[in-house]
């Protein structure tokens, strides 16, 4: 009797073993129904990009119509207009030319560096702690990624809000060749907070102040040469 049992079990044991073996086999052999054979069209709901190019792509699409949006609005085309003429005087006081290699600290969505760029200055380089391409590059005005004295004009309309104004100051000065200079625009003030600006200029020769508008608001431009090397 129990050799009978044993013997059954051996058998049925057997069988499993079999039935698993050969299903194992079938389903390695089938093609799934969920892959899509090769060379077929794929129906419009299998439409997947063709490769991480196509998300790039797109990408830039949407910063693209982003950009002709955002540069086609009425607040924009102000802000640079504004910009433009502020620049253009710096052309007329021959401290800026075609060929002046320019560094705008704090340019935020960059409408100084349209508007440099749309008056012929070719050499332009915005910088901002938030990124706003193709304007604008992601750098910390506290810590310039740039050599000593590549510059030959640093501008900056942010220096009031910066956060620590002498390193923001100081780093402007750095990256400015010597007989080059920074302009900075800074909430309307009088003859002695000039002076308090200057002061944090501490390489450069205080060239003129002079009570601006600039986008709307009513500012003082200083200007300051560079003099003493780094
Ligand atoms: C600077 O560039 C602008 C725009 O391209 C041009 O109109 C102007 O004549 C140039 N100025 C000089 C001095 O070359
Ligand atoms: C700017 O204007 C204010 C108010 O009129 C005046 O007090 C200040 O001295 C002016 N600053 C400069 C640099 O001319």
């Amino acid at each position: 009797m129990e050799r009978h049992i044993q013997i059954l079990l051996n058998r049925i044991s057997f069988a499993s073993l079999t039935i698993g073996t050969m299903t194992l086999l079938f389903l390695f052999l089938q093609t799934p129904e969920t892959c899509v054979p090769q060379g077929s069209i794929p129906k419009p709901h299998q439409k997947f990009p063709k490769s991480t190019c196509d998300f790039s792509h797109r990408a830039f699409t949407s910063i693209d119509k982003k950009n002709r949006r955002l540069w086609s609005t009425k607040d924009w085309l102000n802000k640079l207009h504004s910009f433009s003429s502020f620049f253009t005087d710096l052309q007329t006081l021959n401290h800026l030319h075609n060929h002046s290699k320019v560094l705008c600290v704090s340019a935020g969505a960059g409408h100084e560096v349209m508007a440099l760029k749309q008056i012929g200055v070719g050499d332009v380089t915005g910088v901002e702690l938030v990124d706003s391409p193709p304007l604008v590059s992601r750098a910390d005005p506290h810590n310039l990624p740039f050599f000593d004295g590549v510059f030959d004009l640093g501008f900056s309309a942010h220096l009031d809000e910066a956060l620590f104004r002498e390193r923001f100051a100081a780093e402007m000065e750095r990256t400015v060749r010597v007989g080059g200079v920074c302009v900075v625009a800074v909430e309307e003030c009088g003859k002695e907070e000039v002076k308090e600006v200057a002061k944090l200029f501490r390489k450069s020769r205080f060239v003129s102040a002079k009570n601006v508008t600039l986008t709307g608001s009513k500012m003082t431009r200083i200007i300051l040469r560079i003099t003493t090397p780094p």
